[in-house]
C-alpha cells in the first residue's frame, strides 16, 4: 500500500470514527437531557412521532422505525422485541401481556396475548397433600411457567396493522443480542441481587451469571443464545419461536426442571383479539383492557365511583381526595377478586359491573369520618347466568395511530429460569391465577373460583394499557407495571391530568398511593401524603404503609396543538423519545 493511500485511509477512518463518537455524544447528550427534564419534571414534545419505554436503546429503536416510515404497530413490534434484550427482567419473547390499538382513524381494538396454563396444569398443582399452598412453587422455577404468548401476539398484531417488513422490525433486537448493550446501574443492582436464583435455577449457566466480579453499570451484556432464537423469529415468524430448535429448547428445559410445557402447547398458543372496554369520565372516551385482564374494568370502575366528586377543587393529594380514591379502590378491588377471570372459562359480569348507577352506589355507604373497614365490603351481588415486573410502552406515530402496550413475565426476571440454548427468561405468571381461594399471591392479590386454575386458561391480570380520547381525537396512551398497584397508578395518572391539569411529565411524575381491598391498607409512595393529611386520614381509621416507589407510567399526552407531550417515569430508566 502506498504512503499516501494509508494516509487516505487513517484520514478517512478517523473521520469516520469522529463522526460516529459525536453521533454517540448526541445521544448520549439527548439521553442525558431527557433523564435530567423527566427528574425536574418537565415533559418533552415531539410533532411527528413519539415512544416512551422502560430503556433507552428500545426508545431509540422504536424512533428510528418511525422515522423509516414505520407505523405505530411497527415501532411497537421493535420496541417489544429490543426489550426482550435491553429489559430482560420484564421485556420478553418467555411471557406475555395485553395492548390497545387506535388508529387514526379511530379504530380501536385490544390485543390479549397472555399466557396460558399448560394442558396439563390443575387446579391444586400448587397445594401440598394438607391442602396447603406451597407458596414458592407458583413463583420460582419451571412449574410456575404458562405457555408465552408474546411472539404469536406480535406476529398477529403485525399481521393486520403492520407496515414495515416483519424481519426489519425483529432485525435491531438481533443485532443488539449479538453486539451488547451497555446495562444500566438499576440493571447492574439487579443482577448482581439475583446471583443465587440465577445460579440455582440454571445449573447449566446463563448470561447472567457473574462468576468471580460483579456486574457494573456499562459492563457489556452479549446474548448469543438470544441472538439466535431473535434471528428464528425474524427469519421464521411464529414458527421460528413456537415450533422447532427453539420449541425443543423450551420443552428440554421443563424436562430438566419438572415443567409442564409441551410442544402442543406451544403449538397450539394464539393471541385473542378482543373488544376493548369503553367508558367516560368529565368528557373523556376511556379505551382500554377487557378480561384477561381486570385492569380496564377496574379502571372504569374507579373513574366512575370519583366523578361526581369535586376533586379538582380538593386538590391533588389533599385528604379528602386520597379518601374518596381509596375507598373506591377499597369497593373495586373486592369485584376483581370475585368476578374477574378469563372471560373464555368464566362469565364476567362485565355489563354489571360497567353499570354508572352500581359504581355510584357503591361509594353511598362511605363515612366522611371514619374509613370503611375491608371486612364490612364485599364484591357486588349479580344474578350469575350460566354459562414486580411488567412494563410498559407508549407509541404514538406521524399519522396519530398509537399503542398502549403493557406486557410481563410477572415478577422481576420471572422463573429465574433462561431456557439452555434459547437465550430467555421464562414467565412466572401461573402465581397470578388465585392457587386457593383467599390465599394471596405475589402481589397480595386474592382470588376465587373466577380466577382458579385449569388447563389452557389464561390468568387473571391488573395490566391496564388505556387510550383516551378527546371529541374523537387522540388524547392520551397511557399504562404501568406495577402488580396490582396497575390500576391505581392508570387511575391516578389520568385523574392527574384531567382534574388537576398536570403535564405529561408531572403527571407521571407525581406521588402516588395505593388501596386494594386486601389487606385493609394504603400503600404511600414517600413524601405522597403530607404529615398533617396523613394524620388526619389516620384520625379516621387509616392505615398506611410505606413503600419505595409505585408503578412506572410511560406516557404520552396530545396538547391541544396537537404536539405529542411525553413522560417517562423518573422511578426507572425509562426514556421518552420521538422526532
Ligand atoms: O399481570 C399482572 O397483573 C402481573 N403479572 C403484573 C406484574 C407486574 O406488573 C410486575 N411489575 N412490577
Amino acid at each position: 500500500m502506498s504512503k499516501w493511500l494509508a494516509m487516505a485511509l487513517l484520514l478517512s477512518f478517523s473521520q469516520a470514527n469522529a463522526q460516529i463518537e459525536k453521533e454517540k455524544n448526541v445521544k448520549a447528550f439527548e439521553f442525558l437531557s431527557n433523564a435530567d427534564s423527566k427528574k425536574a419534571g418537565k415533559a418533552l414534545e415531539f410533532k411527528k412521532g413519539a415512544v416512551v419505554s422502560a430503556h433507552p436503546e428500545a426508545t431509540a429503536v422504536g424512533v428510528e422505525i418511525l422515522k423509516k416510515g414505520g407505523n405505530a404497530v411497527d415501532a411497537t413490534v421493535a420496541v417489544k422485541f429490543a426489550l426482550a434484550v435491553v429489559y430482560p427482567n420484564a421485556g420478553n419473547i418467555g411471557g406475555g401481556g395485553f395492548l390497545i390499538y387506535r388508529s387514526a382513524k379511530g379504530e380501536l381494538n385490544s390485543m390479549d396475548f397472555r399466557e396460558k396454563a399448560p394442558a396439563l396444569a390443575s387446579k391444586d398443582m400448587y397445594l401440598d397433600a394438607n391442602g396447603d399452598a406451597i407458596s414458592e412453587k407458583s413463583k420460582e422455577g419451571h412449574l410456575a411457567a404458562g405457555v408465552p404468548g408474546t411472539v404469536a401476539g406480535m406476529v398477529a398484531l403485525h399481521q393486520k396493522y403492520g407496515r414495515l417488513k416483519w424481519a426489519e422490525l425483529v432485525e435491531p433486537a438481533y443485532q443488539l443480542a449479538t453486539k451488547g448493550f451497555k446495562i444500566t446501574k438499576q440493571q447492574a443492582n439487579e443482577l448482581n441481587r439475583l446471583q443465587n436464583k440465577f445460579k440455582q435455577f440454571n445449573p447449566l449457566g446463563t448470561v447472567f451469571i457473574k462468576q468471580e466480579v460483579e456486574w457494573a453499570a456499562g459492563d457489556l451484556l452479549v446474548q448469543t443464545e438470544l441472538a439466535n432464537t431473535l434471528k428464528l423469529i425474524r427469519d421464521k415468524g411464529r414458527a421460528g419461536f413456537y415450533e422447532g430448535e427453539v420449541a425443543n429448547f423450551i420443552v428440554e428445559e421443563m424436562k430438566r426442571g419438572g415443567g409442564l410445557i409441551s410442544k402442543e402447547d406451544l403449538k397450539n398458543y394464539q393471541a385473542a383479539w378482543r373488544t376493548p372496554i369503553i367508558g367516560s369520565y368529565r368528557g373523556y372516551k376511556i379505551i382500554t383492557m377487557p378480561p384477561t385482564s381486570s385492569g380496564g374494568i377496574a379502571l372504569v370502575q374507579l373513574l366512575q365511583s370519583v366523578e361526581a366528586f369535586p376533586l379538582s377543587k380538593w386538590g391533588h393529594n389533599a385528604d379528602s381526595t386520597v379518601q374518596v380514591m381509596v375507598e373506591a379502590e377499597r369497593r373495586v378491588y373486592a369485584d376483581r377478586a370475585k368476578h374477574l377471570g378469563d372471560p373464555d372459562f368464566w362469565k364476567v359480569p362485565q355489563k354489571e359491573l360497567l353499570q354508572e348507577a352500581y359504581n355510584k352506589g357503591r361509594m353511598a355507604n362511605f363515612n366522611w369520618n371514619k374509613a370503611t373497614p375491608s371486612s364490612e365490603v364485599q364484591a357486588g351481588e349479580f344474578a350469575r347466568k350460566e354459562s414486580e415486573e411488567t412494563t410498559h410502552f407508549s407509541v404514538v406515530d406521524k399519522d396519530g395511530n398509537a399503542i398502549s402496550l403493557t406486557t410481563t413475565i410477572n415478577t422481576s426476571y420471572g422463573n429465574y429460569v433462561v431456557v439452555k440454548g434459547a437465550g430467555f427468561l421464562l414467565n412466572n405468571e401461573m402465581d397470578d391465577f388465585s392457587v386457593k381461594p383467599g390465599v394471596p399471591n405475589y402481589f397480595g392479590l386474592v382470588g376465587y373460583e373466577a380466577n382458579a386454575i385449569a388447563p389452557n386458561k389464561r390468568m387473571l391480570s391488573s395490566m391496564t394499557p388505556t387510550i383516551l380520547e378527546k371529541d374523537g381525537k387522540l388524547a392520551m396512551v397511557v399504562g404501568t407495571p406495577g402488580g396490582s398497584t396497575i390500576i391505581t397508578s392508570v387511575f391516578q395518572t389520568i385523574v392527574n391530568v384531567i382534574d388537576f391539569g398536570m403535564d405529561m411529565q408531572k403527571a407521571v411524575n407525581a406521588k402516588k398511593f395505593h388501596h386494594q381491598w386486601l389487606p385493609d391498607r394504603t400503600d404511600i409512595e414517600p413524601d405522597a401524603l403530607t404529615p398533617e393529611v396523613q394524620q388526619k386520614l389516620e384520625a379516621k381509621g387509616y392505615t398506611f404503609y410505606k413503600r419505595s416507589s409505585i408503578g412506572r407510567v410511560d406516557a404520552i399526552l396530545v396538547t391541544k396543538k396537537g404536539i405529542y407531550q411525553t413522560g417517562a417515569d423518573p422511578r426507572g430508566d425509562d426514556t421518552a423519545g420521538g422526532w
